[in-house]
């Protein structure tokens, strides 16, 4: 679909179908729908008078003009309340208006930018907001696509009608597409079977990536992590028959001036649990253990089609988790690469075993933060819920504080969780410097005491076990992989590059 900008009336549009909305408890539109309404002489308040459209959020309402303007259909989205206007909303309705313009086989749907008239949001992030709800609404995975015979929209166009509004709506639909690129990127690798997505495939993508936006580019094989002492890693990866790779991407490699922030992503393309294995029921969603790899990698192709003037460097260490006569087993005990020995009581806690010396690897950049994010605990989703907000540990307030805010603008939200010292007792080992499980209580505390072991820079743990798949489709999110994070992390991204004013001269 073909997205473009359009300075001019919604109402003369030659697209088939425009669309426009409505603030609930409104019986006289405003802005652009107000213009559509008089234009058809009174059809959308008649409608709002008989009390078939009443602007509650997500309703959408389909009037046929017959000749009155150039466009065959008109939908009303509903934005709710105008006092609980927000960003998400915007994304909602857009998702839902797009939702049924493809149902109603549109070809050439025009949209006005909804929440950046009287809504009063600002226009860049209402104009940012529209597209990537449209977007992420209309992602479907490829295998899918080929079974469904299902109707595609070939342009998509945004109207604006206020000339000062045009270049914060065309830089908005800029951000969008990367963001929803990027997006589509991530849900596509945990969508992939794990027969598909394996280590390798994440590497060839890697890659693609490093190659499209002159990116550095490390593939670790297991001689290569057997060199730098990776015992963590390589203990999870005895038993795989996949070959291991421990991916590094590098954007701006030769502005060693800049600051560096590192985001590592837990990639296990399949966790069957090894030796401590799983149950079989629901086993398959382990498919999407490596949605913090994906996330990541998903990330840094919005990082190259922004060109964030920032170092980012992403370190995603891929394994599958199988057993295997090979595989590490319970008591084992294995040496990480900043020498600290672990002993592994559960070889279905291989997260925190890969995620190690992944963090270790990270040093070697002097970042001025580290964010990683990890499909990591059942206890995450048991404390938060599923599909409702990432677990967030931080070593630092003011990182904390801009994941959260970054969270709650993208709703991909984030709950602050402890990262007491008291929690490292569950993991001291008799055997080795500390233990990879901590008992029944307290287990997403205990998972991140344990990653802290191998951090000593400002570091964030997002444990994203409940957001990174969902079963049903919602909104914007189609069920299956959700891509959670890259929206998060971009806007993360911007936020610390504006916050600290970095000037790209690249
Ligand atoms: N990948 C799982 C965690 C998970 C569970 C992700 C459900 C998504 C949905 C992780 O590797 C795991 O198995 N964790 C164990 C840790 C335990 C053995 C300490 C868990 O949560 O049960
Ligand atoms: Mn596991
Ligand atoms: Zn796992």
């Amino acid at each position: 679909m073909k997205i473009s900008l359009s300075h001019g009336d919604i109402k003369n549009s030659s697209a088939d179908t425009i669309i426009v909305n409505l603030f609930a408890g409104v019986t006289q539109p405003g802005g652009a729908t107000r213009a559509v309404d008089n234009a058809m002489t009174g059809a959308i308040s008649e409608i709002i008078a008989s009390g078939d459209l009443t602007g509650e959020a997500g309703e959408v309402a389909v009037l046929y003009p017959r000749g009155a303007i150039p466009a065959q259909r008109v939908l009303i989205v509903g934005l709710g309340k105008s006092d609980e206007l927000d960003l998400e909303r915007v994304r909602k309705a857009s998702a839902s208006a797009i939702l049924r313009a493809r149902q109603l086989k549109a070809k050439n749907v025009a949209t006005i930018v909804h929440g950046a008239g009287i809504g009063g949001l600002p226009v860049e992030a209402a104009g940012q907001a529209t597209i990537e709800g449209t977007l992420l609404a209309l992602y479907r995975f490829d295998a899918d696509k080929k079974k469904s015979k299902d109707w595609e929209i070939e342009t998509f166009t945004v109207v604006e009608h206020a000339q000062e509004k045009i270049e914060p709506i065309k830089e908005g639909i800029r951000v969008a597409e990367a963001i929803a690129s990027g997006t589509y990127l991530a849900r596509d690798l945990v969508n992939m079977p794990p027969n598909i997505a394996t280590p390798t495939k994440l590497a060839e993508t890697a890659g693609e990536i490093a190659k499209a936006h002159g990116m550095g580019l490390i593939v670790g094989d297991r001689r290569w992590a057997a060199e730098r002492k990776m015992g963590a890693f390589l203990a999870v990866a005895k038993g795989a028959g996949e070959p291991p790779m421990f991916i590094v991407l590098e954007h701006n490699s030769d502005r060693q001036d800049l600051p560096a922030i590192v985001l590592v992503g837990k990639g296990i393309t399949f966790d069957t649990g090894g030796i401590s294995i799983k149950p079989g029921e629901r086993m398959w969603l382990m498919k999407s253990d490596m949605a913090g790899a994906a996330a990541v990698l998903g990330t840094m192709q919005v990082v190259g089609l922004l060109n964030l003037p920032l170092r980012i460097i992403s370190i995603t260490p891929c394994t599958e988790n199988m057993p295997d006569a090979n595989a590490y087993r319970p008591a084992d005990v294995i040496k990480a690469s900043n020498g600290k020995t672990i002993e592994v009581l559960n070889t279905d806690a291989e997260g925190r075993m890969v995620l190690a010396d992944g963090l270790v690897f990270a040093k070697n950049y002097k970042p001025a933060a580290v964010v990683d994010l990890a499909t990591l605990t059942g206890a995450c989703v048991i404390a938060l819920g599923q599909g409702i907000a990432a677990g967030l540990f931080s070593t630092d307030d003011s990182l904390r504080d801009m994941l959260v805010t970054a969270g709650a603008k993208t709703h991909e939200r984030l709950w602050p969780l402890p990262l007491w010292d008291d929690y490292k007792k569950a993991i001291e080992s008799q055997v080795a410097d500390i233990q990879n499980t901590g008992g029944r209580f307290g287990g997403v505390a205990t998972s991140a005491v344990f990653l802290k072991e191998f951090t000593d820079y400002a570091w964030a743990h997002l444990d994203i076990a409940g957001m990174a798949f969902t079963d049903k489709d919602d909104a914007y999110t189609p069920a299956g992989g959700t891509g959670f994070g890259v929206r998060l992390l971009t806007d993360y991204l911007r936020n610390w590059q504006a916050q600290n004013s970095i000037g790209a001269s690249n």
